[in-house]
């Protein structure tokens, strides 16, 4: 379902990596022998994954789905990244689904939380809030707000049924205060960190509240693991991935990776794409700095850039999908004043895929910079599943590689610790 294609990528696998070092970490990483292995509770979780927790899962998704129209998904980075990737990339940005979903907890703005509070006063609004230590303060002051909200709107009773958490088994705050409080939870698996747990719970709840197919999602990430849990070197499309960008970091001088996309809808799924792999590899010095761009819209502003500005800086890795969720075609104009009818033989998908030709033509023989090309078969909810699979076995390979824990994030503490002193969090 994913391809790599490497035909612009100026980098020659074969000759520039060995194979051995790729079935050694693939070794590392099956055997649970890496640094950070009591994380990878993610590589067998398609087929390991509670059933009854996610019976129960749509059970309470069912009943939450009916009595509203507006869902807050509370959480911040791994806790929400990925939720919002598939509701973005499968449902679209102006879909007529009966349940809208909003994000809170992943700013501190006042201003973007004054107007949502004010936003949901008629609303008949749920909440999900997720986090798995239960601790995280930007979750934590949504959900106090928008709880109180929420009680005031609806009543002490009615919380019951419209507030969801889904945070660690035992311990933490929020587990505390969801017990305390008769509000329902679900588990995020211990051995299963943020940036990698958007098929458990963590996404897949509130994607059942949106009305995802999530039984999909599901498969696709079963198809990944089988396909990807036979191929131990670089047959694996995943580690030629992981491989390419590792020799174009650190052989040929690389220090940025723009993951493109030509479907505005999968704008979000970049912003994960970004986590995961900043968040696993940004260590020790090392690592490409992961950013993404969007085109057409991005080709009319940093394209400039792309094209021309600093060179051996950063390579393109662009996701062409072959097959949309839609077609669209082009209507013929009988006046044709604006000289467009001789487009009225392709479909909007045609001429999206034509402009990767001729983008890719510009970047890369004429502007100079390597491009890598995911060929994404399709754009549906199995095709989602699979490339979280597959993107979360690549950036383990890809960390590896590097020489760093792909599964902690020490780096993300030293900020918290910073905001803790000043504003004066007791011990
Ligand atoms: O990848 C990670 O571990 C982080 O991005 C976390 O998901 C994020 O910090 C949120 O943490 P928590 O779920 O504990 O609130």
């Amino acid at each position: 379902m994913i391809k790599v294609n490497l035909e612009y990528a100026s980098v020659d696998l074969a000759k520039e990596i060995k194979d051995g070092d790729i079935q050694k970490i693939d070794a590392m990483i099956r055997n649970k022998t890496g640094e950070g292995a009591d994380f990878l509770g993610w590589l067998d979780w398609p087929k390991n994954y509670d059933t009854k927790e996610f019976n129960a899962m749509k059970k309470v998704a069912k009943q939450l789905r009916a009595k509203i129209d507006t869902l807050i998904v509370i959480g911040i980075g791994g806790s929400y990244l990925g939720t919002r990737a598939a509701d973005e990339m499968l449902r679209g940005l102006n879909h007529t689904d009966k349940v809208e979903v909003i994000y809170a907890g992943h700013t501190m703005s006042s201003t973007y939380t004054d107007q949502l509070t004010k936003y949901l006063k008629n609303k008949k609004f749920g909440i999900v809030v997720v986090s798995k230590s239960g601790t995280t303060t930007e979750p934590g002051i949504a959900f106090r707000l928008l709880e109180n909200q929420l009680i005031q709107q609806f009543g002490l009773e009615a919380a019951k049924e419209l507030i969801v958490a889904v945070t660690d088994k035992a311990k933490g705050a929020l587990k505390t205060l969801a017990d305390q409080k008769g509000y329902q939870t679900f588990v995020i698996p211990d051995d299963i960190g943020g940036r990698f747990s958007v098929l458990t719970p963590v996404g897949i709840f509130p994607l059942m509240v949106a009305g995802v197919n999530t039984d999909k999602i599901l498969d696709g990430a079963k198809k990944a693991m089988k396909k990807l849990a036979k191929q131990h070197d670089l047959s694996n499309s995943a580690y030629q991935y992981a491989a390419a960008r590792y020799i174009l970091n650190t052989k040929h001088g690389y220090k940025m990776e723009a993951l493109v996309s030509y479907e505005l809808q999968m704008q979000l799924l970049t912003e994960w794409w970004k986590q995961l792999f900043g968040e696993s590899e940004g260590k020790n010095g090392k690592s490409l700095f992961p950013t993404s761009m969007i085109f057409s819209t991005d080709l009319h502003s940093l394209g400039q850039w792309v094209q021309e500005g600093t060179r051996k800086v950063m390579f393109e890795t662009v996701i062409r999908v072959a097959k949309p969720l839609a077609d669209v075609k082009v209507p013929k104009d009988k006046d044709n004043f604006d000289e467009l009818n001789y487009l009225t033989t392709k479909t909007l998908h045609e001429i999206n895929s034509i402009a990767i030709e001729g983008v890719l033509d510009a970047h890369v023989n004429v502007g100079k910079m390597p491009n890598i090309v995911l060929e994404f078969e399709k754009m549906n909810e199995e095709m989602f599943g699979y490339l979280v699979y597959w993107f979360e076995l690549a950036v383990a390979m890809s960390a590896y590689l590097l020489e760093v824990n792909p599964f902690n994030q020490p780096g993300v503490e030293v900020y918290k610790k910073n905001m803790f002193k000043l504003l004066g969090k007791p011990e």
